[in-house]
């Protein structure tokens, strides 16, 4: 069965290239305009404690943005009373809990929520009764699956680095180990995303999971848009994702 798949663009690196000289150019701001244009269909932004790429004031703009252009924004955020402030502040439509610090992390590199509910399940908690639509960046693994569902999530990103890491040929089982986590989570009631270190190849991979229904995708399309332009560079993986899928074009 044919279905369209939704992609968020992740104009992260636009910031830190702008911030390697301590200017306004390039322009987040101006990277999501384009990226709507092109076919995303949301803005993702990581508005990290350290602030390294995206500023307080690039979060204003986006939001602004997303709201006048209708399009979702989706603030990544670290589990903090700052972060938690600031998403009430903004209500995007989505916020995606993920983890900054290393006790946070699971072996692999998503946010540790099995073992830590009584910490995450409040923020979770206050986002969700703003109207703030809540997403946990998790590892593909049964435990974090289940403590995301425990504590109330409505979304569960899978964290696909480790997949994208491996060598093509060495991919099947943690293919498998994404498969087996998406269908947990549907059948939690968990709607199902997927991102990190996705590029043209391995995003239309994943999109074999039938489950996967958004994917937040970033490095990638920024790099290639030093090569290609980043409205082309999005065409092209909106194309990828709606072969992988059969979605008409
Ligand atoms: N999803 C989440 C939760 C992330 O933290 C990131 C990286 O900021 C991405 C998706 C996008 O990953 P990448 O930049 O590798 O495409």
């Amino acid at each position: 069965m044919s279905r369209r798949i939704r992609l968020g663009v992740n104009i992260d690196h636009v910031a830190t290239v702008r911030n390697a000289r301590g200017g306004l150019h390039p322009d987040p701001a101006r990277a999501a305009e384009v990226a709507l244009q092109a076919g995303a269909d949301g803005i993702t932004a990581h508005l990290r404690e350290d602030r390294r790429h995206i500023t307080d004031a690039d979060i204003a703009v986006l939001s602004a943005l997303c709201l006048e252009a209708d399009r979702p924004l989706n603030l990544e955020m670290a589990v903090t009373e700052e972060m938690l402030a600031i998403a009430l502040r903004h209500r995007p439509h989505a916020a995606c809990l993920v983890p900054e610090r290393r006790e946070e992390v699971t072996t692999e590199g998503g946010l540790a929520v099995a073992g830590h509910e009584a910490r995450i399940a409040p923020v979770v908690a206050r986002l969700a009764e703003a109207g703030i639509r809540v997403s946990l960046f998790i590892e593909p693994a049964p435990a974090q699956v289940a403590a995301a569902r425990a504590i109330g999530a409505q979304v569960v990103e899978f964290h696909t680095g480790r997949y994208c890491h491996l060598p093509a040929e060495a991919r099947a089982s943690e293919f498998a180990r994404l498969a087996d986590a998406a269908a947990q989570a549907e059948a939690l009631g968990l709607e199902v995303h997927a991102g990190h270190g996705l590029d043209y190849g391995t995003a239309a991979e994943v999109l074999a999971i039938p489950e996967i229904v958004e994917l937040n995708i970033g490095h990638f399309l920024i790099g290639e848009a030093v090569f290609t332009g980043l409205e082309p560079a999005i065409r092209r993986m909106r194309a990828a994702m709606d072969a992988a899928t059969g979605a008409p074009a």
